[in-house]
């Protein structure tokens, strides 16, 4: 794409501003930026003020296996995950193509020190976790890891110079969500230099569908995989591959199976499972009525209170059928580093939209979930922020709980 085509493009979306240090810049900065405008996505600014806020339809609490009634069964289901996992019928995806803006590092949140007196990563820590299962159940299983272009070497090498953390490295593979612009809140797509469009990573409801594109259908096809489970980067208490939670769904007949903890509070930021008009659905904690967050049954527990953990058991049989469906767009209120008047700034507060797709929004499109409750103290510690709750402190107070050395 040459200068007046990028022009011409960009006046037709009114986003005009992105050229307005064009003749400052060296030829090779030139071509990158043309080439930056040639492959953008204008069509997730459509979501701006477009009234296409989240509208809730008719509320029901959503069934759970408790605690109490996992406990009951629990060897039960546990013969049937080592089942699937023995028979190569699983494999994980860890979601780690975010961000981790409130973190604040600029590297991959899994490389995040976890550590006190030695070098702990929240990638070993987790591989440490899946370590327990394998030695469980008697086989490995893969492990695809998703990354965008902003971390995928940093990860990949960081896997590498580990060692991949004594796991067998044919059976971790690395692939690429995509990214989209970031814009405004009036809608201009921001500059992140003056020769680069800011790009940021387009949620994690893509993680199928990129998985698919970057030609592992086949490979689930070939190794008679039947069941993904993901989970974020973020939770070092993460118990991957749970041959109970495995068996728990596999036996329920559900299309999917999530975990849940018990709220703390109605106003615990989490997404709430429930059903909407029928179907399970995930309310992420800024769209749920607080009236329903509020609620409480007779012996005065949340009548909503199962908060998701991002730790998702998907059969792929039926994620083929809906991974072309559209998701809804949430525009993501962000602090994001731009050009502004020919500086870089770089804010605090929030100053504008990333656009994400959310693996929260397959729950509903799949049709049946199991909801399967976890003890929280014993597998929920999300890393988010610096300080404060679900941070790096309460994160490091959980896992010396559970005996985890520090
Ligand atoms: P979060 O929603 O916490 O986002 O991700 P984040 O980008 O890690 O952190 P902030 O909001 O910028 O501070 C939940 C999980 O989804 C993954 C993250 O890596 C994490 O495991 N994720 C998020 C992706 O894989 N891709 C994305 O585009 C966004």
């Amino acid at each position: 794409m040459d200068y007046t085509q990028a022009k011409k493009l960009l006046e037709k979306y009114n986003q005009t501003q992105l050229l307005d240090y064009y003749d400052e810049l060296d030829e090779q900065s030139k071509k990158r930026l043309l080439c930056d405008i040639e492959k953008l996505d204008f069509s997730v600014l459509e979501n701006i003020g477009s009234g296409q806020e989240r509208k809730i339809g008719i509320l029901s609490p959503a069934d759970a296996l408790s605690v109490e009634e996992l406990d009951k069964d629990r060897e039960k289901y546990e013969k049937v995950g080592i089942e699937a996992i023995k028979s190569g019928k699983v494999a994980a995806v860890l979601l780690a193509g975010g961000q981790g803006t409130r973190l604040g590092s600029s590297l991959p949140k899994g490389m995040f020190n976890i550590g006190v007196n030695k070098k702990l990563s929240i990638f070993e820590q987790q591989m440490n976790n899946i370590q327990q299962v394998v030695n469980k159940a008697g086989a490995d299983f893969h492990i695809f890891v998703m990354t965008s272009d902003i971390n995928h070497a940093d990860t990949c090498n960081f896997f590498k110079e580990n060692d991949y953390f004594g796991y067998n490295p044919q059976k971790i593979h690395f692939y690429k969500q995509k990214l989209a612009p970031t814009s405004s809140f009036d809608g201009k797509i921001y500059l992140e230099e003056k020769d680069k469009i800011s790009l940021s990573p387009n949620g994690n409801g893509g993680w199928y569908s990129s998985l698919i594109e970057a030609g592992y259908g086949d490979f689930l096809r070939e190794n008679g995989i039947e069941w993904l489970n993901i989970y974020a980067v973020d939770n070092v208490l993460q118990r991957i591959c749970d041959p109970v939670f495995i068996g728990a769904t596999i036996n329920s007949g559900c299309a999917c199976g999530s975990k849940v903890v018990k709220k703390v509070s109605p106003q615990e930021k989490v997404g709430v499972l429930c059903k909407e008009d029928g179907l399970p659905t995930i309310i992420e904690y800024y769209e749920m009525p607080e009236k329903y967050a509020c609620m409480r049954d007779a012996d005065g527990e949340l009548t909503y209170r199962y908060g998701v953990i991002l730790n998702y058991l998907f059969a792929v049989d039926k994620l083929n059928q809906i991974y072309k469906d559209k998701l809804p767009c949430h525009l993501a209120v962000k602090a994001i580093a731009h050009v502004e008047n020919g500086k870089k700034v770089v804010p605090e507060a929030p100053c504008g939209y990333k656009f994400e797709t959310l693996v929260v929004d397959i729950v509903r499109l799949m049709g049946t979930c199991l909801a399967v409750e976890v003890e929280r103290t014993r597998e929920f510690a999300p890393v988010k922020n610096k300080t404060g709750v679900d941070s790096v402190d309460s994160a490091r107070e959980l896992l010396k709980l559970n005996g985890v050395e520090l």
